[in-house]
Formats: C-alpha cells, structure tokens, sequence
C-alpha cells in the first residue's frame, strides 16, 4: 500500500498557480492527463499514493459545489493532505479584509489555496499575493479543473485528443472558454455553436487560436448546432445560465431555445460519439432527459475524473521534485 515515492512522471509546475489552463504547457497538460489515468488505475487498485502527507489546503467556496467540493476533499485525502473547507459567511472575500491580507494570511497557514468565485479578478488579486499555489475552482471566466477532467475523459473514450473533434453546444460562458484554451493547447479541434450575443468573449477566442495555430488544432465558430456536430467525436454542453448570471434564466430561455442536445442532434455527429456535460445539469433545456441518461456512463466518469485529474494537479504544484 502507501508507497513513499511515486515511480511516475510528475510535472513540475512546484509553487505555482493555476487560474486558467493557459498556465501550464501543453507536455504539462499531457503528462497530468497520463499521471491521472495512472492514478485511476491505483485508486481502482487500492494503491495510495500520500505524497502530500502533512499538507494542508484551503477549499473556498463562495458559489455552491458539489463535485468540486467532494472531489477535492476525497482527493486530497487519498494523498494525505488535509483540507481547511471555509465558506463565504466566514471569509466573504474582499469585504472582512483586503484580498491581499486575506491572500497573506492564508499562505501562513496552508500549503495551497483552491477558490470557488464569480469575479476571476478576485481570484487573480488573490493569486497575485498568495505565496502559495492558487487553484482556481470556477470563476465566471474560466474552469480549468473541470477541463482537465474533461480532456481525461476524451482521452479515455476516442482514444486520443489530437486529431479528434469536440463540438460545444451552448453558451460561450467559462466551461466554453476553458475548453477552447485547452483543446487548443492539446491540439483536440473544437466547433462551437452559441446563439447570437453568447459567444465566448473575443479576447479568450484570441487566445485560443493563437495557441491551435501552434498545435495544429482547428477552432470553428457558428450559429447552427447541426453544423457544429458535424464530424464531432464527442459533443459538450452546459447550462444556459451559469451560476453568475443566474438573473437573466428567463431571457436566456427564449433566446437559447432549440439548443438543445438531443438524440436527434446525436444522430449528425460521427458513429460512437458521446455527449459530455460538467454538470449539475437542466434537463430539458440544454439536455434531453433521454440523452443525458444514454450518456451517462461518460458523464458520471467525466465526474469521477474530477477527482484522478486534481488530485495530479495538486501533485504538480505541490510535491517539491
Ligand atoms: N462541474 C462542477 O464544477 O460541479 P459543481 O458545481 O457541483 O462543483
Ligand atoms: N457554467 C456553469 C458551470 C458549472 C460547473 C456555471 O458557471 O454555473
């Protein structure tokens, strides 16, 4: 059991923050990708691996979680580090203190600090003067930690990310963004579909093709979801309204009507293509019920990779090599 070293390759990313998944390389990306695969393996094994045994990490959350939450703490356990769970009543960020002192405060106590906020300014602020690293758990612009997660799953089911299509049906929110930067970096081409006014922000678009210029990935923007679906491995949506925009549900309703991934949207993407969602989900609006449920087996693992994907993230940044 408990073996003191790991005999896998860990990235180096020691000390490190990682706010958005333009803060690792692409080989960083790819060598979490394969350190949480093994992991995984172990895990189903009953191999541990407590290489951050007298650890401690801060999980802040200011928006609700469930599997960021649950992931985190259950990962963190498996490599025996201790989680510190504050919530927003005790810290409310940015209000009690200055989010320096809070930051420096902090980096006295533990050895990592993951944080769940709407403004990703915030969480920058925070990162800028921690000297510890700072996950980013979910702003209103990026998700990294779910798009690790993801990029494990189409990896585990197509086999392989270079070469292979995502097409994204939905809003052009953090989940797209976040997507976009690490399909880039991996070479994964991406087709998104959003209505008109929701498509991802021009600046993080920029980013992304700037980085597929250089991994050879494509990056297609439309209007239609039948044109995105066309030649997709795996097909990605989410919520029309996010947790920070959670006010304009009603006229996000009417205007991402149709946007819907539904079994008859399935039937244009490549034989064997299977639907990814972050979750939690809306059936009925961005999902079918039925199709949710005859994808469920790659959703759930989507999930469960959550776990197997930070848990190699957080060795990246904090096992000192
Ligand atoms: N996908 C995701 O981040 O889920 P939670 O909001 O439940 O953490
Ligand atoms: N776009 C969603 C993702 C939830 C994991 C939100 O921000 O609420």
């Amino acid at each position: 059991m408990s073996p003191a070293t790991l005999s896998y390759a860990v990235p180096n990313l020691y000390g490190q923050s990682f706010l958005s998944m333009t803060d690792a390389t692409p080989d960083q990306v790819k060598a979490m990708l394969a350190l949480a695969i093994k992991l995984k393996a172990d895990k189903r094994s009953g191999t541990a691996h407590r290489l951050l045994a007298g650890k401690h990490i801060a999980l802040y959350f200011e928006l609700p979680s469930n599997r960021t939450r649950v992931s985190f703490e259950v990962g963190s356990a498996d490599l025996g580090l201790n989680t510190v769970h504050l919530r927003k009543e005790e810290i409310n960020l940015g209000v009690r203190e200055t989010i320096a002192d809070t930051a420096r405060t902090l980096s006295r106590y533990v050895d990592a600090i993951m944080i769940r906020a709407g403004s990703h300014h915030d969480v920058s602020e925070l990162a800028e003067h921690a000297t510890v690293p700072v996950i980013n758990g979910l702003t209103g612009l990026h998700h990294p930690c779910q798009v690790l997660a993801d990029l494990q799953t189409v990896l585990e089911r197509a086999g392989a990310l270079e070469g292979k299509t995502l097409a994204y049906i939905g809003d052009g929110n953090n989940m797209c963004h976040s997507l976009m930067l690490g399909s880039a970096l991996v070479g994964l081409n991406m087709r998104i579909a959003t209505p008109p006014d929701y498509e991802p922000q021009a600046d993080v678009v920029q980013e992304a093709e700037a980085l597929a210029q250089k991994s050879g990935a494509s990056l297609t923007l439309v209007h239609d979801k039948y044109e995105a679906v066309t030649g997709a491995d795996a097909v990605y949506t989410d919520v029309w309204a996010s947790m920070t925009n959670k006010h304009e549900a009603e006229e996000r309703r009417k205007a991402f009507a149709g946007f819907i991934v539904d079994q008859d949207l399935m039937a244009k993407a490549n034989p064997g293509a299977f639907v990814l969602h972050c979750l939690p989900a809306v059936r009925g609006e961005e999902i079918a019920h039925e199709t949710l449920e005859a994808h469920a087996d790659a959703i759930f693992s989507q999930a469960e990779n959550r776990m197997h994907a930070q848990k190699a993230l957080m060795l990246s940044l904090m096992l000192k090599q």
